[in-house]
Parts: C-alpha cells; sequence; structure tokens
C-alpha cells in the first residue's frame, strides 16, 4: 500500500509516534514523509491562479506541485497534527490552504475518491476533535472515500512517559482502523470500485448541480463535463 504522511510539526513526539505505528501495522507499505513547515514553508497569498487558471498553477508551485504529486500517488493519505490553541498547528492549515482548488465545489482530482485518510492528532487534554475535523474536512473535500480518525489525550510532552492505559488503548485503535483499511484496500484494488462515505456523496451531489446549473466558477464548469460528472459518469467507480 503507497502512503503518504503530512507531519504537522518537524517534532518526531507523541503525534509522530502514533502515525509510526499505524504505517508499521502494514506489511507492505511504501511510504513517502513530508514534514512542515520543511516542505511547505510559505503562506497562501491570495493569488487565486489556483481557482481561475485551468492548469491551477500556484504561487508555490516549487512546494505544491512535488505534494500535489505524492498525495495522487498514494493509496492512504495520513494528516497528522497535536493540537495546539485548540486547532491545527499553523503549518497544517498553510498546508490545508494551498489545496483548496482541490475541493469537491471546484477541481477534485479523480484519483482521491478511491483513496482512504486517516487523521492523527494528540493533545495534554481530551480536546483533539475539532482539530481532527480540520483536518478530516480537507480530506473529505477533497473526496478520500474513507476518512479514519485517531485521537488521543497523552497528558504527557514525551510518549515514553504516556501512561500504558492510554498508550494500549491508543494501540488497540490503531489495529482496528489499520484492518479495516486492509480490507477497503484490497477490495478497491479487486474491483477497481470504491463506496464513498455519506459526506463526499452529498457534496458530490450539491457541486454537481453548481457546476451543471449555477457554472459559478467556468474553469470549474468546464473541468466537471470534461470528466463527465455532471452526466452519468462517477469518480469511484
Ligand atoms: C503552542 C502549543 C499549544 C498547545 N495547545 C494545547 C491545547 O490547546 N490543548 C491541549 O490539550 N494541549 C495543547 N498543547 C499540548 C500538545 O497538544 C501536546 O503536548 C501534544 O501531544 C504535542 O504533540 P507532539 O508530541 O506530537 O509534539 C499545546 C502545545 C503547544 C506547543
Amino acid at each position: 500500500m503507497k502512503i503518504t504522511v503530512v507531519y504537522g510539526t518537524e517534532r518526531k513526539g507523541c503525534t509522530y509516534t502514533i502515525a509510526q505505528k499505524l504505517i508499521s501495522s502494514f506489511s507492505d507499505a511504501q511510504v513517502n514523509e513530508l514534514f512542515l513547515p520543511k516542505d511547505l514553508p510559505e503562506f497562501c497569498v491570495s493569488c487565486f491562479k489556483c481557482f481561475t487558471e485551468e492548469h491551477a498553477s500556484c504561487a508555490h508551485d516549487k512546494y505544491v506541485k512535488p505534494i500535489r504529486e505524492k498525495l495522487i500517488w498514494a493509496d492512504l493519505i495520513i494528516l497528522t497534527s497535536p493540537v495546539y490553541s485548540f486547532h491545527v498547528t499553523g503549518q497544517m492549515k498553510v498546508l490545508l490552504d494551498h489545496f483548496a482548488n482541490m475541493w469537491l465545489v471546484h477541481r477534485p482530482e479523480e484519483s482521491m475518491f478511491k483513496k482512504q485518510g486517516v487523521v492523527i492528532s494528540t493533545a495534554s487534554g481530551p480536546v483533539y476533535a475539532k482539530t481532527l475535523n480540520e483536518m478530516k474536512d480537507s480530506l473529505d473535500f477533497w473526496g478520500v472515500t474513507r476518512v479514519y480518525k485517531i485521537g488521543t489525550a497523552v497528558m504527557e510532552t514525551d510518549w515514553e512517559r504516556v501512561k500504558p492505559k492510554i498508550k494500549n488503548k491508543t494501540y488497540a485503535k490503531i489495529l482496528k482502523i489499520s484492518a479495516k483499511i486492509s480490507k477497503t484496500y484490497l477490495r478497491i484494488q479487486r474491483t477497481g470500485r470504491a463506496f464513498p462515505s455519506f459526506r463526499v456523496l452529498k457534496w458530490f451531489a450539491i457541486s454537481r448541480f453548481m457546476q451543471k446549473r449555477l457554472r459559478l466558477n467556468p474553469i470549474d464548469a468546464l473541468y466537471w463535463e470534461s470528466k463527465e460528472w455532471t452526466g452519468k459518469n462517477r469518480p469511484w467507480k
């Protein structure tokens, strides 16, 4: 299984350790790792080129293009971030902003509809839900077929000192999610079909209506037409 993991900090702390545990649960993993802010050290400058140009360039293509290629390459995308002030880290938000044009309501990458995703977060206390959902929002709106969440209140800053009870609960969750991902991955490989989440299906239907009837951004509408998604074609089939 091809895995691209984006770490929301360069700190190899608790969040990194949990991601590593998940990755090592797959016997056949090929992995691409991206660390933030190292691999994307620029804020979105609101040039709007990604929304308005047909070939969606970015002021930071030097960084964004290779990341996009690694996301498209993967069968499984993992986004991680510790909780900073109740939210994702600033550098993870910067990455998500650079891929807003890949949202369903604009020009989603066709292959996303057959990929799976995991979002991972840790916090001192049980306040990781918002952070997980901030990353899940992007994976869902990129069209990723299934997205799983792993959140842990570590009550520590070093994984070695985290209580065994908390560690074991996290490991059990990792194994459960890993088994589900492997099963779905094999099914997609075998049949070539995916079964998207309700949220993806709902937003695909809303976006299809927008592109077919409202055509607010002609570039997006033309893209949807070229994929025949405004007709009967569907990217998960
Ligand atoms: C700048 C900063 C802000 C933080 N904000 C919160 C917070 O709002 N709530 C919380 O429970 N922990 C917060 N923490 C603690 C981290 O979320 C926690 O230690 C996390 O496990 C660190 O992940 P890491 O080991 O992967 O770096 C914060 C830590 C930092 C450095």
